[in-house]
């Protein structure tokens, strides 16, 4: 059955293969993302190479509510209401905690908590009214075991699992299932910017990927599957789970 799925950040990175692989799934896919350029390239692109599927780019600060709300009114004025929520966007700097001050503190929780907790609030009673729903927060290894040098996004991510496990528990009744998905080290912009560039990239990049028992870094597609899986009619019965996509660099009981 097609729907309607937003997926935050999805003009790059996870989100984009994220989008193109929900709109392979047959649904309309909207694209909510700072930028906007970017945005309606990848959402032509997909367009074209999924045949007759709609993939439209809207532009939105996740972290800022109005903008969220004027970008959902866009969404839900071309394409009805929204039934499956991917909030994918996330930033981080890695900075050692007592370099860090409040400022980037807000800045950090505002992009990965606050904005996504703002626009599920907006976002569940429409799948409420329609008796259907799924979100999927991606999260982050980071969240379940930490990450030196991203102590407060850590927090978020660990904030984002504890938020999707209360969403489960209030929201399944209505039919609606919420989990997280955890990226390990993925081949993105993000990853590529806080691992900087030259040899002291290089060497830490070449680090992780010794470390990740499959001997290589996540790529976008390596969690699309997952997050396509959670928000068709076969995960119907799974919700408030924590999973990790990470070649087995993490793994939890
Ligand atoms: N890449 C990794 O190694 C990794 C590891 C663990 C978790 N994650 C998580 O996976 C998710 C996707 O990460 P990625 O690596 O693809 O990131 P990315 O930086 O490559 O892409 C992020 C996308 O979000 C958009 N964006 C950034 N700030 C925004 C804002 N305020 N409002 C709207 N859009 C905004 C960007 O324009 C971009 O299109 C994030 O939640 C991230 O925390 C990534």
């Amino acid at each position: 059955m097609s729907r309607l799925a937003i997926v935050t950040g999805g003009a790059g990175g996870i989100g984009a293969a994220i989008a193109a692989e929900l709109a392979a799934h047959g649904h309309t896919v909207a694209i909510l993302d700072i930028n906007k350029e970017a945005a309606e390239a990848t959402a032509e692109t997909i367009s074209d190479e999924v045949a007759r599927r709609a993939v439209f780019a809207v532009e939105a600060d996740i972290a800022d509510d109005a903008s969220c709300a004027a970008a959902l009114e866009k969404v839900t004025a071309q394409a009805g209401p929204a039934s499956i929520l991917v909030n994918n966007v996330g930033w981080d700097r890695i900075i050692g905690f007592l370099e860090t001050d409040a400022d980037f503190w807000d800045k950090v929780i505002a992009i990965n908590l606050r904005g996504p907790i703002g626009l599920t609030h907006k976002v569940i009673p429409m799948m409420v009214a329609g008796k259907w729903g799924r979100i999927i927060n991606i999260a982050s290894d980071a969240g379940r075991v930490g990450s030196s040098g991203e102590a407060v996004y850590s927090a978020c991510k660990a904030g984002m699992i504890g938020f999707s496990k209360t969403l489960a528990r209030e929201f399944a009744r209505a039919n609606i299932t919420c989990n997280a998905v955890c990226p390990g080290p993925t081949d993105t912009p993000l990853l590529n910017n806080q691992l900087g560039e030259g040899e002291a990239g290089q060497k830490i990049y070449d680090a992780l990927k010794r470390a990740i028992p499959m001997k290589r870094l996540g790529q976008p597609e390596d969690l699309a599957g997952m997050v396509g899986f959670l928000a068709s009619d076969k995960a119907s019965f799974i919700t408030g789970q924590t999973i990790s996509v990470s070649g087995g660099l993490t793994m939890n009981g």
